[in-house]
């Protein structure tokens, strides 16, 4: 298996010939914390590696960890991968590597809650300042916000609630010209976008979603275009002890052999689904770049080759929060909770999560945050007609 075949294929491979596994198409879980070593000599030849696979201790990671971090490398596109215990901890592991007393960063509106959480109450702690911009803004205006000492572009493309897409190269050729680093929360166009060939410098990934696919699991993986990122993210997460379960990680090694299948067929899914509400009369508004007619389908077409099966829809204001938290009680297929990217179907009142610094980009109207999972079409869009039918009225 070579770098010349497709993602598709190489998902089927990637991971599975370390040693000792006895011709078992998996290898094994891989746990432990000390490593013994026959001789000092042999412990000395070990010391000062930590930007290798190679073990000297747990922390460095395992086997089973590197099987991952080769497997969300290739996806990516990468040099390398960093697994770390959450999509949240692959944020703020970035930002605590790069960002100094002093520096400055500059987040889009549309950043993921938590991480944003992290921002607005630890980052003033570590004595960094951060402004946050409008998401589309094109590089020439955000250009003006652009201090002596930023240091990091971050990106969230599209954004998980008001899916605003942003020109991501045109967003790192500004960053590159004037020295700053780029990170891209990448979780919602795993295998759809290659990060790096667009120039972002971090990839972030939350593989709770669509590596794992099985809403069991949290894991996260930072994805660095080179060594020297590569290095300072390492640095950072072994300084901070983030070591992520091993058998979490052969999990998500599982989930990852099946997560194209998965993905195309819920995309395809997404795209019945969001057809058919915008042709609904209760919807104002379907937000789904890989929809034509949705905000962000002209980046999308040019620079996505597939997506994720979440989506954003606006309700007319006509129906009141209380007409729409019914509607959402209703659905007999769609579970209520966070996250995305398992097997299963869900949706989650989104109004509280949008347009915090500059107001919702969103027509007017209550928004509901989709995930479409891998039931039958027919019987999603069932559901969602007889509880719009029952409660919009
Ligand atoms: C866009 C995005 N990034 C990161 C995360 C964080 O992932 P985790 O839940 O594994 O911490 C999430 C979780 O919902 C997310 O939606």
């Amino acid at each position: 298996m070579t770098k010349k075949h497709s993602l598709k294929t190489r998902l089927s491979h990637l991971g599975r010939h370390g040693t000792h596994i006895h011709g078992l198409v998996n290898p094994p879980v891989h746990r432990g914390s000390t490593v013994l070593y026959k001789t000092m000599a042999d412990r000395d030849a070990h010391k000062g590696r930590w930007t290798e696979q190679v073990l000297t201790y747990g922390l460095d990671g395992n086997a089973t960890h590197h099987a991952l971090e080769n497997m969300v490398a290739a996806i990516e596109g990468g040099h390398h991968c960093q697994i770390v215990p959450t999509g949240l901890a692959a944020i703020t592991v970035p930002l605590m590597a790069y960002l100094k007393h002093g520096d400055h960063i500059l987040f889009p509106d549309s950043f993921y809650g938590a991480g944003r959480g992290f921002a607005d109450r630890r980052l003033p702690q570590m004595g960094v300042e951060f402004t946050y911009y409008p998401p589309e803004i094109p590089a020439s205006e955000l250009e003006a916000l652009i201090q002596p000492n930023t240091r990091v572009l971050y990106l969230e493309s599209p954004g998980s609630y008001s899916f605003e897409m942003q020109d991501i190269a045109a967003l790192c050729a500004l960053a590159k010209r004037r020295g700053l680093v780029t990170m891209l929360d990448n979780t919602w166009g795993i295998a759809a976008f290659q990060p790096f060939e667009h120039g972002i410098d971090v990839s972030i990934q939350a593989l709770t979603k669509y590596v794992v696919g099985h809403s069991d699991v949290l894991l996260g993986g930072i994805v660095t275009a080179d060594m020297a990122h590569h290095k300072i993210v390492r640095r950072c997460a072994l300084d901070l002890g983030m070591y992520a379960s091993p058998d979490d990680c052969w999990l998500a090694l599982r989930g990852g052999r099946t997560m194209m299948v998965r993905l195309d067929r819920q995309l395809e899914s997404a795209l019945e689904v969001t057809s058919y509400l915008a042709t609904r009369p209760e919807v104002a508004e379907v937000r789904y770049p890989p929809l034509p007619g949705s905000v962000g389908h002209e980046l999308w077409k040019r620079d996505f080759n597939g997506g994720a099966s979440l989506f954003g829809v606006v309700f007319d204001p006509k129906y009141s929060r209380e007409q729409v938290y019914a509607m959402v009680d209703n659905l007999a297929l769609f579970g209520i909770g966070a996250s995305w990217g398992g097997y299963e179907s869900l949706a989650l009142p989104a109004g509280d999560n949008i347009g915090r610094h500059f107001g919702s980009t969103y027509k007017p109207g209550e928004v509901v945050r989709f995930h479409i999972g891998l039931e039958d079409t027919a019987d999603l869009i069932a559901d969602l007609t007889a509880s719009m039918e029952t409660h919009l009225r």
